[in-house]
């Protein structure tokens, strides 16, 4: 039986201040690989019942329905979700004493490594300035540190802020699991594309049935394509994917088939669970819990692609907000957070794989992303990292960790508000275009989170041709809905317009002209 401790840390605050990155305790080093079949599920009582405790003053108002009651928790049996190529990676032996020196003391004497000398490198110091005026100083030493190489899994003191944010935004429950049961454990990766690119390569061997619902953040089509698995396509509406759908393809197998390899369940569901890149929509929490218990029933992971999760439109409400006690301060003060509750909030069994990204929110040239799972999972990516990328670049995430040490939580949650008022007033811009000029010919929701309107153009079965063509020639450059279907010959009568980085006057223009190209081709 899994027992889950009350979370100490709960609350705790996010570090902030220069103090953390000189602690050499701040650490969450990879611990050694663990021998793979420490993996295979241990024989427990599967009867034994968890009670979970209520998320007191982190909870969001409907969170008390999936938290309050009994779950049993399922054994994972995580080689399944581990193929040949991925069981087969191990430590590097000089990754794993350079990981060793870093931790040493200064007066260890390394004739080990084969790192650069930093003396040698051209840049010495750098200063750079944020937002709020205030600036980010590399010193030489910092510099040294900033140009060399490190971790695979990423910065400790970066991490350790991480984990701090997983904590108080979604609190898993597998925090204090033992490692080898699906302990939470994060990496830092190359953006979230790149994480996700490693999580499939670890999982998907060709013929695997997978579940992705449509439409689909076209970086996932080509990214899976390749691995040659039967993608299975679940049926989304405004609200997200519906379950019913995903029931549907399921019923064709029997919960128990899961343990058997032949019956080739589905290995994993892939989601956009918030703002949706191309339908802007977003699952509602009682979607989740619903798909959630079908991942529990059919044994199949979840990976939750979240890049979009700061970007919500439609938060907290302010009267629900003032229940919990105060308008403006809520995280803050009461742990309430403004964002809807996510899978990885809800994964009792340890078996979703978040993947946040910073690119909306602090920058994408960065490149820095970061996964959160079951720490048998995560280890394997951070082994296909010391073969491919080596680590995120250290520059950025010292960058990245110096901005949200200094800002510490107040700041951090200052730049998510300060980033989802922006695109708010973008996409009221465009929304207020297409009521203006698309009203009558096309029909589209309103996005929940994210960048992106996906309208709809009534009366014509597929737009290739005058968005590819007529609307390029106008000089409006918006992408065809056939870019997010795996099948990219059938008709589609969808567009994706992105709100990102167009004046409104452009928005106003670009739906004027379309309107008239639409007129002329109906
Ligand atoms: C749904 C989705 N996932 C992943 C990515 C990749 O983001 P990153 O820059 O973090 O690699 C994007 C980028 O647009 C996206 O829309």
């Amino acid at each position: 039986m899994r027992c889950r401790p009350a979370p100490a840390n709960k609350l705790q605050a996010l570090p902030r201040g220069p103090e953390v990155l000189t602690k050499p305790e701040h650490s969450l080093q990879l611990e050694l690989q663990q021998p793979l079949q420490a993996l295979l599920p241990k024989p427990r009582n599967r009867k034994a019942k968890v009670q979970f405790p209520g998320r007191g003053l982190g909870g969001r108002p409907e969170a008390p329905i999936w938290f309050s009651r009994s779950s049993t928790i399922k054994d994972m049996n995580y080689m399944r979700f581990i193929n040949a190529r991925s069981a087969s990676r191990k430590h590097s032996a000089i990754r794993l004493m350079a990981e060793l020196l870093l931790k040493a003391p200064k007066s260890a004497i390394s004739l080990v490594i084969g790192a650069p000398n930093p003396n040698t490198f051209p840049f010495k110091s750098a200063v750079i300035t944020i937002e709020n005026g205030e600036t980010i100083q590399f010193n030489e030493d910092l510099m040294k540190k900033a140009l060399q190489y490190s971790q695979s899994a990423g910065l400790p003191e970066l991490l350790i802020w991480l984990k701090q944010l997983q904590i108080k935004l979604h609190d898993p429950p597998t925090l204090h699991y033992p490692p080898s049961q699906g302990q939470m454990d994060i990496c830092v990766t190359c953006g979230s594309q790149d994480g996700l690119c490693k999580v499939f390569e670890m999982i998907v061997n060709p013929g695997d049935n997978i579940l992705v619902n449509e439409p689909v953040y076209p970086g996932m089509i080509h990214a899976l394509r390749p691995l040659g698995c039967n993608i299975l396509t679940v049926a989304s509406d405004e609200h997200g994917i519906i379950p019913d759908s995903l029931k549907e393809i399921l019923a064709k197998w029997k919960p128990e088939d899961a343990k058997n390899p032949e019956k080739n369940t589905p290995k994993f569901l892939y989601t956009i669970p918030n703002g949706n890149n191309p339908a802007g929509t977003s699952l509602t929490t009682d979607r989740k819990k619903e798909i959630y218990e079908l991942a529990r029933k059919y044994d199949f992971l979840i990976i939750e692609d979240d890049p979009y999760y700061f970007l919500q439109f439609n938060k907290i409400s302010p009267t629900l907000t003032l229940v919990a006690g105060s308008l403006l301060c809520t995280w803050r003060n009461t742990g309430a957070k403004p964002w809807a509750p996510t899978f990885l909030s809800m994964d009792i069994d340890g078996r979703v794989i978040r993947a946040d990204s910073f690119s909306k929110v602090l920058s994408p040239g960065l490149r820095i992303g970061f996964l959160t799972g079951p720490k048998p999972l995560i280890e394997r990516i951070v082994l296909h990292t010391e073969i491919s990328t080596m680590h995120p670049s250290t520059f950025s995430q010292l960058l990245v960790s110096q901005l949200l040490h200094q800002w510490g939580e107040d700041g951090f949650r200052a730049q998510m508000e300060r980033v989802t008022k922006v695109y708010r007033k973008q996409m009221d811009a465009l929304l207020a275009a297409a009521d203006k000029w698309l009203s009558g010919l096309a029909e589209w929701h309103v996005p929940t989170a994210g960048m992106f309107l996906w309208v709809k153009i009534k009366g014509m079965n597929d737009v290739r041709k005058l968005i590819e063509e007529k609307a390029m020639k106008k000089e409006i450059f918006m992408l065809p809905g056939y870019h997010f279907y795996f099948d990219s010959s059938a008709p589609c009568p969808y567009f994706r317009a992105s709100f990102s980085l167009a004046s409104p006057e452009q928005m106003d223009m670009g739906f004027q002209r379309l309107a008239q190209l639409i007129r002329e081709s109906l």
